[in-house]
Protein backbone atom coordinates (compact mmCIF):
# COMPACT_ATOMS: atom_id res chain seq x y z
CA UNK A 1 0.00 0.00 0.00
CA UNK A 2 1.53 3.37 -0.91
CA UNK A 3 0.38 7.13 -1.31
CA UNK A 4 -1.31 7.74 -4.02
CA UNK A 5 0.49 10.95 -5.30
CA UNK A 6 -2.18 11.81 -7.31
CA UNK A 7 -5.37 12.34 -4.75
CA UNK A 8 -3.05 11.85 -1.33
CA UNK A 9 -4.80 8.63 -0.87
CA UNK A 10 -3.98 5.29 -0.06
CA UNK A 11 -3.83 3.01 -3.14
CA UNK A 12 -2.55 -0.56 -4.25
CA UNK A 13 -2.36 0.56 -8.07
CA UNK A 14 1.13 1.18 -9.34
CA UNK A 15 1.42 4.70 -10.71
CA UNK A 16 1.36 3.75 -14.20
CA UNK A 17 -2.55 2.37 -13.61
CA UNK A 18 -3.65 5.42 -11.71
CA UNK A 19 -2.29 7.74 -14.53
CA UNK A 20 -4.51 5.30 -16.76
CA UNK A 21 -7.45 5.67 -15.01
CA UNK A 22 -7.63 9.62 -14.51
CA UNK A 23 -9.93 11.09 -16.79
CA UNK A 24 -10.43 14.66 -18.48
CA UNK A 25 -11.32 16.64 -15.86
CA UNK A 26 -8.42 17.31 -13.05
CA UNK A 27 -7.96 19.02 -9.62
CA UNK A 28 -5.62 18.91 -6.97
CA UNK A 29 -6.74 20.97 -4.04
CA UNK A 30 -4.33 20.54 -2.45
CA UNK A 31 -1.01 21.19 -3.97
CA UNK A 32 2.16 18.81 -4.23
CA UNK A 33 5.13 20.36 -3.10
CA UNK A 34 7.51 17.82 -4.70
CA UNK A 35 8.50 19.40 -7.61
CA UNK A 36 9.55 23.11 -9.16
CA UNK A 37 8.92 26.15 -6.70
CA UNK A 38 5.37 26.97 -5.51
CA UNK A 39 6.96 31.01 -5.78
CA UNK A 40 7.34 31.52 -8.98
CA UNK A 41 4.21 32.88 -10.26
CA UNK A 42 2.10 30.44 -12.79
CA UNK A 43 4.16 27.47 -10.96
CA UNK A 44 2.16 24.32 -12.07
CA UNK A 45 1.68 20.92 -9.84
CA UNK A 46 3.52 18.65 -11.56
CA UNK A 47 0.49 15.55 -11.29
CA UNK A 48 -1.11 16.17 -14.53
CA UNK A 49 2.27 16.12 -16.63
CA UNK A 50 3.52 12.91 -14.22
CA UNK A 51 0.16 11.68 -15.25
CA UNK A 52 0.44 12.16 -19.13
CA UNK A 53 4.18 11.29 -19.30
CA UNK A 54 3.25 7.70 -17.62
CA UNK A 55 -0.06 7.65 -19.93
CA UNK A 56 2.02 7.88 -23.34
CA UNK A 57 5.13 6.37 -22.04
CA UNK A 58 7.19 8.68 -22.92
CA UNK A 59 10.94 8.06 -23.19
CA UNK A 60 11.94 11.64 -24.13
CA UNK A 61 10.68 14.37 -23.26
CA UNK A 62 10.91 17.89 -23.33
CA UNK A 63 9.50 21.42 -21.75
CA UNK A 64 10.91 24.61 -23.94
CA UNK A 65 9.05 27.01 -20.92
CA UNK A 66 10.23 25.51 -17.84
CA UNK A 67 9.67 28.53 -15.67
CA UNK A 68 10.56 26.82 -11.92
CA UNK A 69 11.71 23.22 -13.26
CA UNK A 70 8.54 21.61 -12.05
CA UNK A 71 8.14 19.12 -15.09
CA UNK A 72 12.49 18.56 -15.09
CA UNK A 73 11.85 17.80 -11.23
CA UNK A 74 8.95 15.64 -12.11
CA UNK A 75 11.32 13.25 -14.25
CA UNK A 76 13.99 13.11 -12.08
CA UNK A 77 11.77 11.85 -9.46
CA UNK A 78 9.67 9.30 -11.72
CA UNK A 79 13.19 7.67 -13.40
CA UNK A 80 14.15 7.75 -9.44
CA UNK A 81 11.26 5.89 -8.28
CA UNK A 82 10.54 3.41 -11.26
CA UNK A 83 13.71 2.40 -12.74
CA UNK A 84 12.87 4.21 -15.66
CA UNK A 85 15.48 6.50 -17.88
CA UNK A 86 13.67 8.96 -19.15
CA UNK A 87 15.57 11.44 -21.46
CA UNK A 88 14.75 14.97 -20.71
CA UNK A 89 15.21 18.77 -21.54
CA UNK A 90 14.22 21.74 -20.29
CA UNK A 91 14.62 25.54 -21.36
CA UNK A 92 13.03 29.01 -20.54
CA UNK A 93 14.19 32.25 -21.67
CA UNK A 94 15.18 32.94 -18.11
CA UNK A 95 18.01 30.38 -18.71
CA UNK A 96 18.71 31.90 -22.27
CA UNK A 97 16.50 29.36 -24.31
CA UNK A 98 14.28 31.91 -26.46
CA UNK A 99 11.64 29.34 -27.92
CA UNK A 100 10.42 32.28 -30.61
CA UNK A 101 14.08 32.27 -32.14
CA UNK A 102 15.43 28.83 -31.43
CA UNK A 103 14.45 24.80 -32.41
CA UNK A 104 14.36 22.95 -29.89
CA UNK A 105 17.40 21.09 -29.59
CA UNK A 106 16.32 17.35 -30.38
CA UNK A 107 13.57 15.20 -31.25
CA UNK A 108 11.04 13.82 -28.39
CA UNK A 109 8.10 11.58 -28.29
CA UNK A 110 6.28 13.87 -25.45
CA UNK A 111 6.48 18.13 -25.56
CA UNK A 112 4.60 19.81 -22.56
CA UNK A 113 4.91 23.53 -22.90
CA UNK A 114 2.80 25.39 -20.32
CA UNK A 115 3.16 28.87 -21.79
CA UNK A 116 2.37 32.51 -20.16
CA UNK A 117 -1.34 33.35 -20.49
CA UNK A 118 -0.57 36.41 -22.30
CA UNK A 119 0.53 39.19 -19.79
CA UNK A 120 -1.81 37.72 -17.03
CA UNK A 121 2.01 37.61 -15.38
CA UNK A 122 4.69 39.50 -16.61
CA UNK A 123 7.87 37.11 -16.36
CA UNK A 124 10.57 39.50 -17.91
CA UNK A 125 10.99 42.49 -19.65
CA UNK A 126 12.69 40.57 -22.37
CA UNK A 127 10.92 41.43 -26.07
CA UNK A 128 10.78 37.98 -27.13
CA UNK A 129 8.74 36.67 -23.71
CA UNK A 130 5.21 36.41 -24.62
CA UNK A 131 3.90 37.90 -21.42
CA UNK A 132 4.91 41.06 -23.01
CA UNK A 133 3.25 40.43 -26.07
CA UNK A 134 1.33 44.57 -26.44
CA UNK A 135 -1.82 43.40 -28.22
CA UNK A 136 -3.57 40.18 -28.07
CA UNK A 137 -3.05 39.20 -31.98
CA UNK A 138 0.67 40.02 -31.47
CA UNK A 139 0.38 37.34 -28.73
CA UNK A 140 -1.45 34.63 -30.77
CA UNK A 141 1.57 35.32 -33.59
CA UNK A 142 4.23 34.92 -31.17
CA UNK A 143 2.47 31.95 -29.17
CA UNK A 144 1.55 29.85 -32.51
CA UNK A 145 5.43 29.99 -33.42
CA UNK A 146 6.33 28.91 -30.41
CA UNK A 147 4.00 25.88 -30.43
CA UNK A 148 5.01 25.48 -33.86
CA UNK A 149 8.56 24.57 -33.04
CA UNK A 150 7.32 22.46 -30.25
CA UNK A 151 5.41 20.28 -33.24
CA UNK A 152 7.97 20.51 -35.32
CA UNK A 153 10.36 18.39 -32.59
CA UNK A 154 7.92 15.65 -32.24
CA UNK A 155 9.05 12.49 -33.42
CA UNK A 156 6.31 10.96 -35.77
CA UNK A 157 3.28 9.45 -33.34
CA UNK A 158 4.57 12.26 -31.25
CA UNK A 159 2.47 14.30 -28.59
CA UNK A 160 2.30 17.81 -28.08
CA UNK A 161 0.54 18.98 -24.70
CA UNK A 162 -0.54 22.63 -23.55
CA UNK A 163 -1.39 23.88 -20.67
CA UNK A 164 -3.56 27.16 -20.75
CA UNK A 165 -6.05 29.34 -19.21
CA UNK A 166 -8.64 32.17 -20.76
CA UNK A 167 -8.62 35.63 -19.08
CA UNK A 168 -10.22 38.19 -18.65
CA UNK A 169 -8.86 41.47 -19.40
CA UNK A 170 -10.67 45.14 -18.76
CA UNK A 171 -13.60 42.79 -18.65
CA UNK A 172 -13.55 41.34 -21.86
CA UNK A 173 -13.10 37.58 -21.58
CA UNK A 174 -10.42 36.09 -23.98
CA UNK A 175 -10.13 32.58 -24.91
CA UNK A 176 -7.02 31.61 -25.48
CA UNK A 177 -7.71 27.85 -25.72
CA UNK A 178 -9.81 28.70 -28.73
CA UNK A 179 -6.42 30.05 -30.36
CA UNK A 180 -4.79 26.87 -29.50
CA UNK A 181 -7.52 24.39 -30.46
CA UNK A 182 -7.48 26.33 -34.09
CA UNK A 183 -3.78 25.32 -34.86
CA UNK A 184 -5.29 21.89 -35.08
CA UNK A 185 -3.57 20.63 -38.08
CA UNK A 186 -0.51 22.90 -37.59
CA UNK A 187 0.27 20.47 -34.45
CA UNK A 188 -1.36 17.50 -35.75
CA UNK A 189 -4.55 15.86 -34.46
CA UNK A 190 -6.01 17.13 -31.08
CA UNK A 191 -6.33 13.35 -29.24
CA UNK A 192 -7.82 15.61 -25.59
CA UNK A 193 -9.26 18.41 -24.25
CA UNK A 194 -8.65 18.46 -20.11
CA UNK A 195 -9.81 20.35 -17.95
CA UNK A 196 -7.92 21.50 -14.78
CA UNK A 197 -9.56 23.76 -11.47
CA UNK A 198 -7.29 26.06 -10.26
CA UNK A 199 -6.95 26.12 -6.49
CA UNK A 200 -4.98 28.43 -4.50
CA UNK A 201 -4.50 31.17 -7.23
CA UNK A 202 -3.46 34.95 -6.33
CA UNK A 203 -6.82 35.77 -6.94
CA UNK A 204 -8.52 33.66 -4.82
CA UNK A 205 -8.11 36.35 -1.73
CA UNK A 206 -9.95 38.92 -3.79
CA UNK A 207 -13.07 40.10 -3.09
CA UNK A 208 -15.10 41.02 -6.71
CA UNK A 209 -18.10 41.92 -5.47
CA UNK A 210 -21.17 40.78 -7.53
CA UNK A 211 -19.10 40.29 -10.94
CA UNK A 212 -21.41 40.02 -13.81
CA UNK A 213 -20.04 36.81 -14.86
CA UNK A 214 -18.48 34.10 -13.51
CA UNK A 215 -14.48 34.00 -11.98
CA UNK A 216 -12.59 31.89 -14.28
CA UNK A 217 -10.88 29.12 -12.05
CA UNK A 218 -10.03 26.10 -14.82
CA UNK A 219 -7.38 25.97 -16.90
CA UNK A 220 -7.10 23.60 -20.08
CA UNK A 221 -4.50 20.82 -20.74
CA UNK A 222 -4.53 19.94 -24.88
CA UNK A 223 -3.44 17.67 -25.84
CA UNK A 224 -2.32 16.65 -29.95
CA UNK A 225 -0.63 13.89 -31.87
CA UNK A 226 1.72 14.86 -34.96
CA UNK A 227 0.95 12.36 -37.97
CA UNK A 228 2.56 8.78 -37.91
CA UNK A 229 4.10 9.81 -41.21
CA UNK A 230 4.00 13.02 -42.97
C1 LIG B 1 3.53 29.77 -16.90
S1 LIG B 1 5.26 29.89 -16.79
C2 LIG B 1 5.79 28.21 -16.71
C3 LIG B 1 5.76 27.72 -15.27
C4 LIG B 1 6.24 26.28 -15.12
N1 LIG B 1 5.29 25.36 -15.71
C5 LIG B 1 6.45 25.94 -13.66
O1 LIG B 1 5.78 25.01 -13.16
O2 LIG B 1 7.24 26.61 -12.99
C6 LIG B 1 5.68 30.43 -18.41
C7 LIG B 1 7.17 30.53 -18.68
O3 LIG B 1 7.36 30.89 -20.06
C8 LIG B 1 8.61 31.54 -20.15
N2 LIG B 1 8.71 32.22 -21.45
C9 LIG B 1 8.05 33.32 -21.91
N3 LIG B 1 8.43 33.62 -23.16
C10 LIG B 1 9.35 32.69 -23.53
C11 LIG B 1 10.12 32.46 -24.72
N4 LIG B 1 10.04 33.28 -25.79
N5 LIG B 1 10.97 31.39 -24.75
C12 LIG B 1 11.09 30.57 -23.68
N6 LIG B 1 10.40 30.74 -22.51
C13 LIG B 1 9.54 31.79 -22.44
C14 LIG B 1 8.60 32.46 -18.93
O4 LIG B 1 9.92 32.84 -18.57
C15 LIG B 1 7.92 31.57 -17.87
O5 LIG B 1 8.88 30.92 -17.06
Amino acid sequence: MSTDIFTNTKSKLSLQDRAVQATSVVSYPKRCNLWGSARYRGNCDGRLFLNLVLRYQAKRVADPMMGSGTTRDVIDWVNERTQRSIEFWGGDLHQGFNLLTQDLPASFDFVWIHPPYWSIIKYSDHPDDLSNAYEYPDFVRKLRTCLKRCHDALTPGGRLAVLVGDVRRFGTYIPIVRDVLNLEGELGAIRAVLIKTQHNCKSDGKNYGRMEDPLIQHEYCVVFKKAERS
